[in-house]
């Protein structure tokens, strides 16, 4: 741990005559935190934080975001700058390592990654055993989880070297793997990676390359995927990654526990939601239903959300929405797309709920999904795909995350309390008496 000590608040028991110190403890940004791991020794009673709210699970120094600011850093910069100047691969480099590389620290980091998106040619057959009409997502679970079969024996979990290898095979077989999935559900042959193209060229090339044509690279388009996948690198201690850390506590395959994490990304409240602002848009239809659409979400009558909107940290406009937004106008104009009413939609939709009560009070605001779908939409990736392309550039977030946690000597398993609200203990009746 890190984080300093400088204060401490003391907890007293009413009615009794116990208390406990807890120390307060701050990182370089953010808000201080109480450290309660003795409070249960000192006082006999645990914390209650369902959904993990108020619970700072680990120390961790990947990313950081101030929700009410609209602040998201990676390793300390800025997403803006980091959308604006880098590139994937360098971030990265970043995420994993600390700090930005240098020029020959990211070539060797470039080559050393690239040469690892090939998949074993056994995993081909993994893709025979789906229905064409799988959903991505759960290919990539499967896929990914088979990696572990592959990359086992000789994985020593403990082994500095074994988790830079790990990092790298997860980080360059993703696209490969997204692809293929893609390929697979339409009947297309696998496409080969190359390794001349940039690690996001690459990508659109397996995804979108047939062998009967020419593939033309369109460098906006390529540039485009480069900044979805940095905006969705890292987001700290979310849904996915945390699973991603309980699972990897275990000492578990970190193939294995990526799976899981890809597992939790696929739910529409997380990175399943990018798919689901599409649903919706098209439901929705025309400006003229925006109204009532927006009248069924605030009754709260059923389960209806404005998916894309709201966030668990942001209470201010996602950083990577405002990016992200930019980024569509660049690749319709790119795409010569003139007016795209999914666009136009969107953005109503967007203006009407910013300036509604309802929005305004929660302090709910667009997130990063609410534009990807648009701009992956109009880049030629179906809609199923979306969540995919999510995991692919949020791989290097979770084994970031991963690694550190390896890495961390104040490291435990993962296993959160509980408050039970059961039947107290009681004797079995057997059937025959039971009434
Ligand atoms: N539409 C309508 N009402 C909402 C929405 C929304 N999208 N989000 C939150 N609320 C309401 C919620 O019903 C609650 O109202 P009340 O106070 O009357 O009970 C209030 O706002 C507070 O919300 P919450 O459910 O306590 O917030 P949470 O932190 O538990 O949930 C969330 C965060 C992202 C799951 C939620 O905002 C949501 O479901 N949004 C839509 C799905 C979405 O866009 N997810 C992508 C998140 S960003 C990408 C990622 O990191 O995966």
């Amino acid at each position: 741990m890190s984080a300093a000590v400088k204060r401490s608040v003391t907890i007293t028991l009413d009615g009794s005559n116990k208390s406990a110190s807890l120390p307060l403890l701050s990182g370089t940004i953010g808000p201080d935190v109480f450290d309660i791991r003795k409070l249960y020794a000192d006082l006999g009673v645990f914390t209650f934080d369902p959904g993990y709210g108020q619970t700072a699970s680990c120390d961790s120094k990947i990313t950081f975001i101030d929700g009410d600011e609209g602040v998201l850093l990676y390793r300390g910069y800025p997403i803006e700058q980091l959308a604006e100047k880098s590139r994937f691969l360098e971030v990265c480099y970043l995420l994993l390592n600390g700090d930005l590389p240098t020029k020959e620290e990211f070539g060797k980091f470039e080559k050393g990654v690239m040469r690892h998106n090939m998949l074993h040619e056994q995993l081909r057959s993994f893709y025979n055993g789906f229905r064409r009409d799988a959903h991505p997502m759960a290919v990539m679970c499967s896929v990914v989880g088979a990696l572990s079969a592959f990359y086992h024996d000789n994985l020593d979990v403990w082994d500095e070297g074994a988790r830079r290898i790990a990092a790298f095979r997860l980080i360059a077989k993703m696209p490969t793997i997204a692809a293929w999935a893609y390929k697979y559900s339409v009947g297309q042959p696998f496409v080969y990676p190359r390794n001349e193209l940039t690690y996001s060229a690459n990508f659109l090339y397996m995804f979108h390359a047939v062998p009967t044509e020419e593939y033309k690279f369109n460098p906006v388009l390529a540039k485009a995927m480069d900044l979805i996948l940095i905006l969705h690198a890292d987001h700290e201690q979310n849904a996915s990654t945390s699973t991603v850390r309980l699972a990897g506590s275990t000492g578990a395959n970190p193939f294995a526990c990526i799976a899981a994490g890809i597992a939790s990304l696929w739910g529409p409240a997380h990175g399943g939601a990018n798919e689901a602002v599409l649903k919706m848009l098209a439901d929705i239809g025309t400006t003229a239903n925006i109204k009532p659409f927006l009248d069924d979400v605030k009754a709260k009558d059923n389960s209806t959300k404005l998916m894309g909107f709201g966030h668990r940290v942001y209470k201010n406009y996602d950083p990577r929405a405002k990016l992200i937004q930019k980024a569509c106008h660049d690749v319709l104009n790119e795409l010569g797309i003139k007016d795209d009413p999914l666009l136009d939609l969107a953005m109503e939709l967007e203006q009407i709920a910013l300036s509604d009560p309802y929005f305004i009070e929660r302090k709910l605001y667009p997130n990063v999904d609410f534009y990807s779908g648009i701009i992956l939409k109009a880049m030629g990736f179906p809609t199923n795909m979306f969540t995919a392309l999510f995991a692919v550039a949020r791989t290097v977030g979770w084994v970031s995350q991963w690694k550190e946690m390896m890495e961390d000597p104040q490291q435990r398993i993962g296993r959160p309390r509980q408050i039970y609200t059961g039947s107290p203990r009681r004797d079995y009746v057997p059937m025959t008496e039971r009434t």
